[in-house]
């Protein structure tokens, strides 16, 4: 558990998440447009790390989730922070706090996709992958249209 600002706590765990309130985000972000909300449990629930920053009211402030086999691999997705708790550092505090987390001490190769955050994850030490330690020509993808 992590305080921040003496505002916020980050708490990690599905049980934590008020699906009420991050259903609607994810269904209104580029990434998941119109996601159902069935979707949005079942990716949580199969994710590594699920964590929350929570107001002193216990209010749901943000939402992020790490899959990953907790041993060399991990993808960061579905970040997001509520409209008004933006620019307080929460994103950037959900990253450090995956990145820190004891179970992921072994992980490797750490990877997301953004179309405009990148600044965000730059500052957590993340380049995009066209830098040359980053061996370009290593990375393949399959990006498949959603059935
Ligand atoms: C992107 C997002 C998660 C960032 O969270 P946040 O809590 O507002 O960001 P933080 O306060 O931790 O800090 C962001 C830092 O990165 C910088 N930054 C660079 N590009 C940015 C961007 N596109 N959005 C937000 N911050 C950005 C900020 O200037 C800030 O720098 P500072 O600490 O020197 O002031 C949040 O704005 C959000 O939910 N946006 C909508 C959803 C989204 O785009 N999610 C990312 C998907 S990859």
């Amino acid at each position: 558990m992590t305080i921040i600002h003496d505002e916020y706590e980050l708490v990690d765990g599905i049980e934590r998440v008020d699906f009420d309130c991050v259903h609607p985000w994810l269904a209104n972000t580029y990434w998941t447009p119109g996601i159902s909300r069935e979707k949005v449990v079942r990716a949580a629930k199969h994710s590594a790390l699920v964590i929350s920053a929570l107001t002193r009211e216990g209010k749901q402030a943000s939402f992020g989730r790490i899959v990953s086999d907790k041993t060399r691999f991990a993808y960061l997705t579905d970040f997001i922070v509520g409209e008004e708790h933006r620019g307080k550092g929460l994103g950037q505090a959900m990253v450090r706090f995956a990145l820190e987390h004891p179970e992921f001490s072994t992980v490797t190769n750490w990877c997301l996709m953004t179309l405009d955050a990148h600044g965000v994850y730059e500052k957590m030490g993340f380049k995009p992958i066209t830098e040359p330690e980053c061996k370009t020509d290593r990375w393949m993808a399959l990006i498949r249209k959603p059935s």
